[in-house]
């Protein structure tokens, strides 16, 4: 089996380094000549952990290759998988398929025996008829089949949520295309991953649907969080006991300054565009995307109102600024909310976060980038935790209090214990647990 992933970013790498380890012979292409370059100096451009590892192996192992040229790429393809970016489009909201269908008026002229070609890219219901549309228009003598395989891979557990899904879905209406996928997907049905396979607007909706839930059930325990604080209950008692509940589940409740990252805001924007657009309003979703606006700005306002009312002149040390821990992606983070309200309020700004000074240095200006959790945490006033890495559960509170001037920790991820916390001096505050 061959294949030509066009799109060599999170989702692309990814499922290209997964698919190689599987044997499958995986032509990466990537119109950032930069990118490629890098690429075929095994330098990999995304923090993603185990990527560099397993890419290496299957670059050794000649299953892989990278390349800015479609064409022999697309060729040699037996499936073609789009995984280029679908942002929100500017202005409107809507998801821009704008590289979606570059993607395809580029690889149109290669198509010289049957392929599968196959968005792994969020899209629309109704893409891939649009896709077919488009490719039919271009090349009507090309024999091809167009099908949606929507990726529910997380970052920061990519390999591992790639390698063992809940599910993998795949939207077909063409038997030879199905007979293709169930191949290129057999490794990981051998292992009990379940299979799926729908039509095509069911699986593109599926998609958004999914996103659309999670990031309500995000926004469902923020707010029970804030009701928790005013009533005297914890919110991760709360949550412990409803996601007993099987039909309720016990994951995506942990709250938050909000939910981020390049994924749920685009696409909670796009579906509720979609919505609108057939007249049946989503109007919970529009509201949960509301409430995570919001909830970033209280987060800032929260961070004031510790602070004593104002900020001014105070400088406070933010850790984790990625829009969650494992990753370098700083798409849609709330520190991107929250740091320039802070700024504007007065604050003066250090943080350190393991991997999200690359992309977060010129998106947030002004602040100061320290190496380590210590040094950015000297003489200030006040410290937050933003993001959970991993490295700050593991921070010695007492040595913290002794490196600061004030001796605030205002933990927007309740990754410490508030006794410990207050047993090494400091005025601690978290989210949902007491006030
Ligand atoms: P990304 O921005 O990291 O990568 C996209 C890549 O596509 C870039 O390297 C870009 O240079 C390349 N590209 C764009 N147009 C191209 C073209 N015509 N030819 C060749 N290369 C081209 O994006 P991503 O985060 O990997 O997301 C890709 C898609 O997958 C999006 O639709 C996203 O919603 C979806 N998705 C992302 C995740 C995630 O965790 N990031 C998870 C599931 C689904
Ligand atoms: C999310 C989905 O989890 C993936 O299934 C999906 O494939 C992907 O979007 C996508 O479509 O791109 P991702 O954005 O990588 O994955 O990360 P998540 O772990 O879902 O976290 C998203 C945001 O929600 C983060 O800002 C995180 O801090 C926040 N979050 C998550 C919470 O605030 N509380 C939670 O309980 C869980």
């Amino acid at each position: 089996m061959d294949i030509c992933m066009i799109g060599a970013g999170y989702v692309g790498l990814v499922s290209a380094a997964c698919f190689s380890e599987f044997g499958w012979k995986v032509s990466c292409v990537d119109k950032d000549k930069d990118r490629v370059a890098a690429l075929n100096r095994s330098d990999i451009p995304i923090y993603e952990p185990g990527l560099d590892e397993l890419l290496a192996r299957s670059i050794a192992g000649g299953r892989i290759t990278f390349t800015d040229e479609i064409g022999p790429a697309v060729k040699a393809a037996d499936l073609v998988f789009l995984a280029v970016g679908t942002p929100m489009r500017r202005g409107d909201g809507y998801a821009d398929l704008s590289y979606i269908y570059d993607a395809i008026t580029e690889l149109a002229p290669h198509l010289n025996s049957f392929k599968v070609i196959t968005t792994k890219s969020t899209v629309p219901v109704g893409t891939s008829r649009e896709i077919e549309r488009r490719i039919r228009k271009l090349r009507p003598d090309a024999d091809f089949a167009v099908c949606s395989n929507p990726e529910f891979l997380r970052e920061g557990s990519a390999i591992q949520d790639f390698m063992h899904p809940d599910r993998v879905l795949v939207g077909v209406d063409d038997d030879r295309a199905k007979m293709v996928l169930e191949r290129v997907y057999k490794p990981l049905a051998l292992r009990n991953s379940p299979l799926i396979f729908v039509q095509r607007e069911s699986a593109e909706l599926a998609k958004y649907a999914a996103n659309a839930f999670l990031a309500l059930k995000i926004s469902f325990i923020n707010e029970i969080s804030d009701l928790c604080e005013e009533v005297g209950a914890d919110v991760q008692e709360v949550a412990t006991a409803i996601g007993r509940d099987r039909r309720i589940g016990d994951k995506f409740l942990h709250p938050g300054p909000g939910y981020g990252g390049s994924c749920f805001p685009k696409d909670v924007s796009a579906v509720i565009r979609t919505a609108r657009e057939a007249r049946t309003p989503l109007s919970i979703i529009e509201q949960v995307q509301i409430v995570n606006e919001e909830r970033k700005i209280a987060m800032g306002m929260r961070i004031e109102r510790t602070a004593g009312g104002s900020v001014r002149g105070k400088t406070i040390a933010v850790l984790g600024v990625t829009f969650k821990p494992n990753t370098d992606d700083m798409r849609e983070a709330p520190s991107l909310t929250i740091l320039p309200l802070l700024q504007e309020r007065g604050a003066v700004i250090h943080t350190y976060d393991p991997q999200g000074r690359l992309h977060g240095e010129s998106l947030l200006p002004g602040v100061k980038w320290f190496v380590n959790v210590m040094s950015a945490c000297q003489y200030v006033d006040m410290v937050v935790i933003l993001t959970e890495w991993n490295e700050f559960r593991a921070i010695d509170l007492k040595i913290l209090k002794e490196q600061m001037s004030g001796n605030i920790l205002l933990d927007f991820r309740n990754i410490f214990n508030p006794k410990d916390a207050r047993r090494a001096g400091l005025a601690y505050f978290s989210l949902g647990r007491e006030k």
